[in-house]
């Protein structure tokens, strides 16, 4: 066994003077405790080169993976199927926020497959609208998609708005791009008098779509397309057609860049992969305004920002209501890493689909409906959003230090919010090695972008997680 115990102890239960007690105001410099590698796999054990080897024989190999094999998770830690231990601190990429092995999780899972599991959209199943009605609502009542926070739960279908269930995050967008296709034809083809809509689909020019640089939107044609990287992008072309890419927060670009040709304009509310960049209120508020004034759908694709991993619903639940979009995809932590997407449509959006327009066979299973409804009930209490203010706080003045310890090397920005956060490098070569580095002191961490460290640990991450994460943090940068 190769784990390390943190050394550093505050439980989420401290009393404020502890806590105090305990400032990281007053450490003097980075921690050295792990300056020596605790993890590091020189030669796999046979058991795991076992593995590694019937993996590389049969495997697709689109992925770059260390030389371990993960059997088991429990909270934010994970075990190697020859005992090693590590601290989880990317949570799946911003999935398991309830952490591994959520015994609420497991239970559900267990009872609702054995009574049933899938069944097809052909039929009716009670989970479904279940879990679309706790997003709504829950969107009603903490705020977004046109709603002011403590808006109250509107009546009638018409009024309400709707859920669309797909399996991944890709896929949600596909289907959000999709409706916001039909949208605009419909409303191109209404402009004109006497034109009906179906006849002229094929004439139509409104289908253009605006996204923004360091974009991820997933890697399914439609997604790839707005994901304008070009190591993702370039052996997949020809994409599809009429995408203008956009600089985020550039509000003096929105009106050429959205016109009359656009159908959609899709961005993340705080970038993820493309380096934690937080999109401004002003930006948003500009684009909504623009896609007004020709007609566009707004989409806001919150599948690794939303969902509390911003300490909000949505990252936009606190924003005025003038800057929310029509359409949201979720996707990520919504079964706490049982696959599940999913679209949320205003109402008005969402009339434009009907009966046979779009469709899947596994999304809004009752199995992963059950889940979903039991993660989301669990993430929206308020001793859930409070833990993830909290540890938002103390794990932000934590790394708050780093970049006055190490300023050849890090930026001087702690980037993000809630437990979405983001440390820059001033040299795009050192954030892949420091993840490294940590992983041989058994912490888990994720690049982001070209030039940044992200960090998405699970949502109950407890304060010890956060220090050992960080010494070992400090230590990897010390050794840089
Ligand atoms: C913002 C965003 N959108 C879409 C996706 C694609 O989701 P999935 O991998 O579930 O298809 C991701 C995945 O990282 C993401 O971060």
């Amino acid at each position: 066994m190769l784990s390390r115990i943190p050394v550093t102890r505050l439980s989420l239960g401290a009393s404020a003077a502890a806590r105090r007690l305990y400032s990281v105001n007053a450490r003097a410099g980075p921690s050295k405790a792990y300056l020596k590698a605790t993890h590091t796999v020189t030669a796999p054990s046979p058991k795991t080169a076992s593995f590694l080897a019937r993996g590389e024989q049969y495997l697709l190999p689109v992925y770059a993976r260390p030389d371990f094999v993960l059997e088991k998770g429990k909270g934010s830690w994970v075990w190697d199927v020859d005992g090693n231990k590590y601290l989880d601190f990317t949570a799946g990429i911003a999935v398991n926020s309830l952490g591994h092995s959520d015994e609420g999780v497991s239970k559900v899972l267990a009872e609702q497959s054995s009574k049933i599991l899938h069944a097809s959209n052909v039929y009716h199943n009670e989970w479904a609208g279940k879990l679309a009605e706790l997003i709504v609502t829950l969107t009603q009542k903490e705020g977004g998609l046109g709603y002011a926070p403590g808006s109250a739960a509107t009546q009638g279908t018409a009024s309400t708005p709707k859920v669309f269930f797909a399996n991944t995050g890709t896929e949600a967008n596909e289907g959000a791009l999709k409706v916001a296709r039909k949208v605009a034809k419909e409303r191109w083809a209404s402009a004109v008098p006497g034109r009906k809509e179906g006849d002229y689909y094929n004439e139509c020019t409104k289908t253009g779509i605006v996204c923004f640089e360091n974009a991820f939107h997933g890697r399914s044609m439609g997604a790839l397309s707005v994901t304008p990287n070009p190591k993702y992008q370039v052996p997949f072309a020809p994409l599809i057609p009429g995408v203008q890419v956009g600089q985020v927060n550039e509000i003096d670009a929105v009106n050429s860049l959205v016109d009359e040709d656009t159908c959609a304009v899709i961005i993340e509310p705080v970038q993820g992969e493309g380096g934690i960049h937080p999109v401004k209120v002003e930006f948003l508020r500009a684009l909504r305004k623009r896609c007004d004034e020709v007609g566009a759908v707004l989409i806001f694709d919150e599948i690794q920002c939303g969902l509390f991993r911003s300490g909000t619903l949505w990252t936009h639940s606190s924003y005025p209501v003038d800057c929310h979009p029509d359409i949201v995809t979720m996707a990520k932590p919504l079964a706490n890493g049982y696959p599940i997407g999913a679209v949320l449509l205003r109402p008005s959006i969402a009339e434009t689909m009907t009966a046979g327009t779009h469709g899947t066979t596994f999304g809004g299973s009752p199995l992963a409906c059950a889940v979903g409804y039991h993660v989301l009930n669990r993430l929206s209490q308020p001793e859930m959003k409070s833990q993830i203010a909290e540890t938002s706080t103390y794990l932000r003045e934590r790394l708050s230090h780093l970049p006055k310890w190490f300023p050849q090397i890090l930026e001087s920005e702690i980037r993000g919010r809630g437990l979405i956060l983001g440390l820059g490098f001033r040299d795009e070569g050192l954030p892949g090695k420091v993840v490294g580095l940590a992983r041989e002191r058994g912490v888990f961490l994720l690049t982001a972008g070209k030039d940044a460290i992200r960090f998405v640990p699970s949502l109950n991450v407890t304060k010890e997680e956060v220090d050992y994460a960080v010494d070992v943090l400090e230590s990897s940068l010390s050794v840089v």
